[in-house]
């Protein structure tokens, strides 16, 4: 999609359609919609089409509804242009065009309007063999094209198109997505915008000692990897280290422990957590922070081969704590718990991970915000911050020591299932072992990283989250 600045007046944009935001509250009375009192009611992604207004240009106007203006910010405003994209999308319309309203035209809401644009104009169909359709191009209508605009816009075009770039990894399916296809498209996208990829292969993170991540790599034909992905900003004052961890499980069948039958092609998202930290990379590669930021994607298949591991096995991993493999299932907790110390190892100061790691985040926080769990009331306040700001909700859960009582193992230092009750808490209890004294922070994403039903503004399928939350965390670090 490409991506414009237009500062003509309205009536001389020339679009096929050209979006404007309506207030509930505050009636529009221009380009004849004085007339549709009642229809147009100004709610919230309320969408009317007029075609052919009298004295404007574009073919036709789309009536967005905004809410009301006290109500209105970025998060609204994103959702709008998304929700607008998608039946303009609908109707073949190809180049469009999106008028800020006058009290709402900082670079923030400009932003906000290309990333609603951009990630409404997805839809998981690469494999679908009909006639796409996509809109070509989105031009932000603003009073005047200020540099600070053009950021904001820049900005937007990098984010989504970043998040877009998750949206379609996670959606591979797992016969085309392999650990290696992960490396490859990583590696790739570190070419294209000049990070630093490094990867570990089976021997080296053998001689590492990374028992845990091994040991759930041993069941599938295919070769675990750990991807790392280096950015490195201009000499700053910072002596900050940003760590990104992602859960890179292509598929997880549950390996001995398997999986119901049911559902379980949704597994190919397991490596949602993985995708997201590629994704933030590539827009901090282009946006440049002042901070560090490595990424590791430790990538594996869980599957229940031959060689796979068995409940009861105990492994060690790379920090030399033993685990009690009790349930093959909690796969993602024993890659990571490698991959943090890897990343500890690496100089990081401070850690973010992400993962897909367990059904009860889903069932204690539905489908609508993330599981937060930190050892670091700073770096909690910073991740939830950053959350809010772009509309990527997360919860800050509980952490006490005591839970870690659940993880007892007769003939080893940990196990890695906690039992029936409080699976999310005990999961990132069994992360904090390997975080250790680094401060960090675990977004489990089970019930956040994919839609199981459209959203006006969002397509079913993955979501993309939390990329955005990642890279303004790096951009705001100061
Ligand atoms: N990948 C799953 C978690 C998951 C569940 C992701 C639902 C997305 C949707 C994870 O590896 C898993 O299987 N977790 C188990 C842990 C249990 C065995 C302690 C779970 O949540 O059931
Ligand atoms: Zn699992
Ligand atoms: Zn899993």
């Amino acid at each position: 999609m490409k991506i414009t600045i237009e500062s003509r007046p309205l009536e001389q944009v020339d679009a096929e359609t050209l979006i404007i935001p309506v207030f509930e509250g505050r009636p529009e009375t221009r380009f004849g919609a004085a007339d549709l009192v009642g229809e147009v009611t100004g709610k919230s992604l309320e969408l009317t089409l007029l075609h052919h207004v009298r004295g404007v240009l574009s073919t036709r106007i789309l009536l967005a509804g905004a809410g009301k203006p006290e109500k209105f910010d970025a998060a609204e405003q994103r959702r709008l242009a998304g929700a607008a994209i998608r039946l303009l999308k609908t109707k073949s319309v190809k180049r469009v065009a999106l008028a800020l309203d006058a009290d709402f035209a900082a670079p923030e809401f400009a932003q906000a309007a290309v990333e609603g644009a951009i990630l409404g104009d997805y839809d998981p169909d690469n494999y679908k063999t009909d006639e796409k359709k996509t809109v070509d191009s989105f031009a932000v209508v603003a009073p005047a094209e200020a540099e600070a605009l053009r950021q904001g816009v820049e900005r937007g075009r990098i984010i989504g198109e970043a998040q877009n770039f998750t949206r379609a990894m996670v959606n591979e399916p797992a016969n085309k997505l392999t650990p290696s296809g992960m490396v490859a498209a990583a590696r790739q996208m570190a070419e294209q915008y000049g990070l630093e990829c490094q990867v570990l292969e089976r021997e080296e993170m053998a001689h590492l000692g990374m028992g845990a991540l091994l040991g759930v790599a041993q069941g599938s034909a295919e070769p675990p990897a750990l991807i790392v992905l280096r950015y490195k900003p201009e000499p700053s004052h910072s002596t900050a280290h940003l760590g990104l961890v992602g859960k890179g499980v292509t598929f997880d069948t549950g390996g001995i422990s398997i999986k119901p039958a049911e559902g379980m092609e949704k597994m190919k998202y397991d490596m949602a957590g993985g995708a997201s930290m590629i994704g933030a990379m590539r827009a901090i590669a282009q946006l440049r922070p002042a901070v560090a930021v490595t990424a590791f994607i430790p990538c594996v298949e869980n599957m229940p081969g031959s060689r796979a591991q068995r409940p009861g096995d105990i492994v060690a991993a790379m920090s030399g704590k033993s685990i009690e493999v009790i349930n093959t299932d909690a796969e993602g907790r024993l890659i990571l718990a490698d991959a943090l110390t890897y990343a500890r190892s690496q100089g990081c100061t401070h850690l973010v991970d992400a993962a897909t790691l367990t059904g009860a985040v889903v069932v204690a926080l539905g489908h609508l915000r993330a599981g937060l769990f930190s050892s670091d009331d700073g770096l909690r306040d910073r991740v939830l911050k950053a959350s809010q700001a772009e509309g990527e909700r997360m919860w800050a859960m509980p952490l006490d020591d005591d839970y870690k009582d659940y993880l007892k193992s007769a003939f080893a230092d940990l196990a890695n299932v906690g039992g029936r009750w409080g699976g999310a808490i005990t999961a990132a209890i069994f992360l904090k072992e390997f975080a250790e004294d680094t401060p960090w922070v675990h977004l489990d994403i089970a019930g956040t990283a994919y839609l199981d039903e459209a959203k006006p503004y969002l397509a079913k399928g993955p979501t993309g989250l939390p990329v955005r939350t990642l890279v303004r965390l790096a951009l705001d670090w100061e």
